[in-house]
């Protein structure tokens, strides 16, 4: 051949093979490979309550310091993120959720220098920090409201939500922590109420009057501008308020997040401060709340609304009560969110934080017998479900309620005004104090266990709340060096999570819907199929599955045994296991 027509068979053939590969099916991609795959939704956060976590100077108060001892034992735990409750100056009325300086320290826990060095550290070790960003109300010690109240014409008057007294009573409006219930209180200085959602002393801020939200993004930006990677939203849900004040129906208050819950502007205000904030840095988000109903979730966190990353839905925390619950409204309410959220948006995970009581005592069973398999089975839980989770300090031990038998032992304003309007209305009071000992924030806020020693080893002071007596059994001491303990099972589980990005991204199927006691659903990505099994009752249960083979690879379980057979599982008291199947 010559030269010429060479190159035309060369052509050709070439023409042929892109031609042929073009009409092969597009190659799949790799197993693993996650679509909008983001590190907000592979953390896993560990939440502390800095009063309570570890005091370094002996004031009785945790504090920065005290964290930063901490710092290599909260890497050893896997978790890759910490969430701070408030850490800014506050008279603590409600525990640094009534902020009086927004761009300082709380004197008890510490100083800027402290918060610098907690930062650093935290990134040296590759840990994220959150902080709460508390702004539907502020204190009422807050230069803002100080001015605000001073006169009808101060320029802050509009910071915040005022009622001429001369227009008569104002309409009513419900308050979450008041003692009367009211969320007006009177003042006198100018012959005004204010509105308060929680407390009188945190008084709710103005969302409407632009100049407070670009004070609240300059706020957001200066923690930015400090490298901090997340805000949590604190009751920001609540602050958007219809103030033409339409009448609300009796009773209104015991489902008031109907009423109160994103309300005309909140989205606005929320796109306005991803805009000025969330999009100029690589800090993720997350709202307190997740509003009235699926829509308003997604409207928070759906990828192209540009407001959220994430939020934390009450539904599924709210689920025990006092009487007890039952695991159907569990699997329930937790699949229901999970598959609402499978294919946009993105939730969070978690069963307790310091506005609940303690996780095993709440969820689980806290009797010597059945304390430390059960919190391995809510660990499980948390930690193989879909969403980001989140895991309050304590938890990983499997601390548990204290027994407080008197008013005078609680230190929560929830508690004590709760305690002060249940009395003025007759309530049978020996029932209250009942509820209270089984569901009082406060039995989430004891002391962390550190260790046997005087005060759990939290403090060498008196602690600002007593430490739970059982610490000589519950501790970090006791468990790390005990590898069947709660908190080396929670580092497996932390080990597993990330490691494996089926736990992170994989499909959710709720398995065995009817079974009266186990919880069983799989998690799915690409090859993998994995199977979550879980007892939630004190016997023994068995679930039978086609699928299951005694050859199954068992990934975690919070037993050293496991009793598998062709077809069926049976598993002993809050036994929870992951198994692989084939
Ligand atoms: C929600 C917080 O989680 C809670 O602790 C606080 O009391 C209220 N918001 C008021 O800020």
């Amino acid at each position: 051949m010559k030269r010429s027509s060479t190159k035309w068979v060369v052509c050709l053939f070439i023409m042929l093979i892109v031609v042929l590969s073009c009409n092969q099916k597009p190659k799949e991609q790799p197993q693993t490979t996650v679509e909008n795959a983001q590190w907000w939704k592979e953390a896993i956060v560990y939440q502390i309550y800095p009063r309570s976590f570890k005091d370094s100077d002996g004031d009785g108060v945790g504090d920065l310091k005290g964290i930063i001892e901490k710092l290599d034992y909260i890497k050893s735990l896997g978790v890759t993120a910490v969430w701070l409750n408030p850490i800014y100056t506050s008279p603590n009325a409600d525990n640094g959720y009534d902020v009086s300086d927004y761009r300082g320290i709380m004197e008890e826990f510490g100083t800027m220098a402290d918060f610098d060095s907690l930062l650093a550290g935290m990134h040296q070790r590759d840990i994220k920090l959150v902080m709460d960003i508390v702004v539907n109300h502020s204190s009422d010690q807050h230069e803002w409201f100080k001015q605000s109240r001073s006169s009808r014409d101060n320029p802050y008057r509009n910071y915040y939500h005022w009622w001429p007294a001369e227009k008569g009573d104002p309409p009513y409006r419900y308050s979450l922590f008041d003692a009367k219930g009211d969320a007006w209180q009177y003042d006198t200085l100018t012959n005004a109420y204010y509105l308060h959602y929680f407390a009188k002393q945190q008084p709710d801020l103005n969302w409407s009057n632009p100049k407070v939200r670009q004070e609240v993004y300059d706020i957001m930006k200066f923690w930015a501008d400090k490298g901090v990677d997340g805000f949590r939203l604190d009751a920001f849900q609540f602050a958007a308020k219809d103030t033409t004040y339409p009448k609300f129906p009796e009773g209104y208050e015991k489902d008031f997040i109907q009423y109160y819950a994103m309300q005309d502007g909140l989205h606005d205000y929320l796109k306005e401060m991803n805009e000025a904030v969330f999009s100029k840095y690589d800090v993720f988000s997350v709202a307190e709340g997740a509003g009235r109903n699926f829509d308003d979730a997604h409207k928070l966190v759906d990828k192209d609304r540009q407001e959220l990353n994430m939020a934390y839905a009450f539904e599924g925390v709210d689920i025990p009560k006092y009487e007890g619950y039952d695991v159907a409204t569990m699997k329930e309410v937790f699949t229901k969110w999970d598959q609402e959220f499978a294919d946009d948006g993105w939730l969070s995970i978690f069963l307790a934080n310091h506005d609940q009581a303690r996780m095993v005592s709440r969820w689980g069973n806290d009797s010597d017998a059945f304390r430390s398999a059960s919190t391995k089975l809510l660990n499980t839980f948390i930690l193989s479900m879909r969403g980001t989770p989140y895991c309050y300090y304590g938890d990983e031990l499997g601390m548990t309620n204290i027994d407080f038998d008197s008013i005078s032992q609680y230190q929560d304003i929830a508690a004590i005004n709760g305690y002060q309007k249940a009395l003025s209305e007759g309530e049978d009071m020996g029932l209250f104090m009942e509820k209270l000992n089984f569901g009082s924030r406060d039995n989430g806020r004891t002391p962390m266990q550190w260790d046997g020693s005087t005060n759990a080893g939290f403090t060498s002071g008196t602690p600002w709340l007593p430490a739970n007596p059982n610490f000589k059994t519950i501790n970090v001491q006791v468990e790390d060096s005990d590898s069947n303990s709660v908190l080396n099972h929670f580092r497996g589980l932390t080990k597993l999570r990330k490691e494996n990005p089926v736990l992170v991204y994989g499909s959710y199927e709720l398995i065995s819907p009817e079974h009266p006691t186990i919880y069983a659903y799989t998690r799915a990505l690409g090859n993998e199929k994995w199977l979550v099994l879980l007892n939630f009752s004190n016997s023994d249960s068995s679930i039978k599955l086609d699928y299951i083979k005694p050859s199954d690879n068992v990934l975690i379980n919070n037993y050293n045994v496991i009793d598998i057979s062709q077809g069926e599982i049976s598993l002993q008291p809050y036994q929870a296991v992951i198994l692989k199947i084939q």
